[in-house]
C-alpha cells in the first residue's frame, strides 16, 4: 500500500515536472505541486537555523587563543594571547615559524614544544609535531564568516571533505592538546567530541555560513 501510494506521487510529481517544462497553458494552478516537490528534491536533514547555531559552536573553539593562536597570517608569527598571557603580543624570544611554518629558517618549535609538556605554568606547552598551522588556515583576526567559508573550502582546508575535517578536530593530537593545553592555560570551549558533532550537525544542514 505504502509504496504504491509513493509510486503514484512520484509519477504525479514526474507528471507535473514534465507539464512546467512544456509551459503549457493548460497545465492548470500550480498549487497541487507544492506537496510533491518535497519528494523530488530532499531537504537538508537538519534545519538552517540549527545548523548555524551548530557553526556557532564550532566558531567559539576555533577562534578561542588555543587554536588561533597557532592559525596566524602570514607573517608567520605564533600570538600568545589568552588570560594567562595578559595582553595579547607576539611570541615572545622572537620567535618565527617563517614559510616553512615551523620554524626551519630560525629555531625550530619542537626544540622547545616537545612530544608530551612538562605541565609547569609557562614552560613551552608539548605536543606532536608542534608548528603553525598553513597561512590558508588562518583563523585569527578573522570573522566567523571568513572562517566558515574557508573551513569548507578544500583549497583552503588542506584538501578535506567535511567528514574529515570533522575527523581531524576529534582524532588530531595536536588539536587535542587544546583541551588539555597545561599549565594554567584556559583550555578550549566544550570537549574535541562534542566539537566533532557540532561540525557533523553543521554538515547536515548543508554548512550554512552566518553574513558576519
Ligand atoms: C625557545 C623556545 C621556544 C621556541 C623555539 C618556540 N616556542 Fe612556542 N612557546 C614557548 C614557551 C616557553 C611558551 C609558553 C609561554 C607561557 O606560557 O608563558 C610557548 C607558547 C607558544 C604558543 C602559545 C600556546 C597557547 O597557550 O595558546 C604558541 C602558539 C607557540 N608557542 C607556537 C610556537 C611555534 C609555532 C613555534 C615555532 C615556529 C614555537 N612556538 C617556537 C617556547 C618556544
Ligand atoms: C601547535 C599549533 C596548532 C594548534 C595549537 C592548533 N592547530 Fe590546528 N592545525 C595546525 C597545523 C600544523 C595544521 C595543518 C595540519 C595538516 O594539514 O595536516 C592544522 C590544521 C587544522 C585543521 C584542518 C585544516 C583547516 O582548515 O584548518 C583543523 C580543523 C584544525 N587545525 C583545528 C584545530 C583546533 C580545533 C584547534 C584547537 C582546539 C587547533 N587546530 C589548534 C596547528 C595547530
Amino acid at each position: 500500500m505504502k509504496s504504491a501510494l509513493l509510486t503514484s506521487i512520484a509519477l504525479l510529481t514526474l507528471s507535473s515536472f514534465a507539464a512546467a517544462q512544456t509551459d503549457s497553458p493548460a497545465s492548470g494552478p500550480p498549487a497541487t505541486e507544492a506537496p510533491a516537490t518535497q519528494t523530488v528534491a530532499p531537504e537538508p536533514s537538519v534545519p538552517v537555523e540549527e545548523g548555524l547555531a551548530a557553526w556557532d559552536t564550532v566558531y567559539a573553539v576555533a577562534s578561542h587563543p588555543r587554536c588561533a593562536n597557532c592559525h596566524v597570517g602570514p607573517d608567520n608569527i605564533p600570538v600568545w594571547s589568552g588570560p594567562s598571557y595578559g595582553a595579547r603580543q607576539p611570541h615572545g624570544m622572537h620567535v618565527s615559524g617563517g614559510e616553512s611554518r615551523i620554524g626551519a629558517e630560525f629555531i625550530q618549535c619542537q626544540t622547545c614544544h616537545m612530544e608530551t609538556q612538562t605541565g609547569e605554568p609557562h614552560a613551552a606547552p608539548g605536543a606532536p609535531e608542534w608548528h603553525l598551522a598553513p597561512v590558508e588556515q588562518q583563523w585569527i583576526d578573522k570573522s566567523s564568516a571568513e572562517i566558515c567559508h574557508q573551513f569548507k573550502d578544500p583549497a583552503r582546508n588542506g584538501g578535506r571533505s567535511l567528514e574529515e575535517m570533522a575527523l581531524h578536530v576529534r582524532d588530531d593530537k595536536l588539536v587535542a592538546w587544546g583541551w588539555k593545553p597545561g599549565g594554567n592555560r584556559e583550555p578550549a570551549p566544550g570537549s574535541a567530541e562534542e566539537t566533532y558533532q557540532a561540525i557533523e550537525t553543521w554538515a547536515a544542514a548543508g554548512a550554512p555560513c552566518p553574513d558576519s
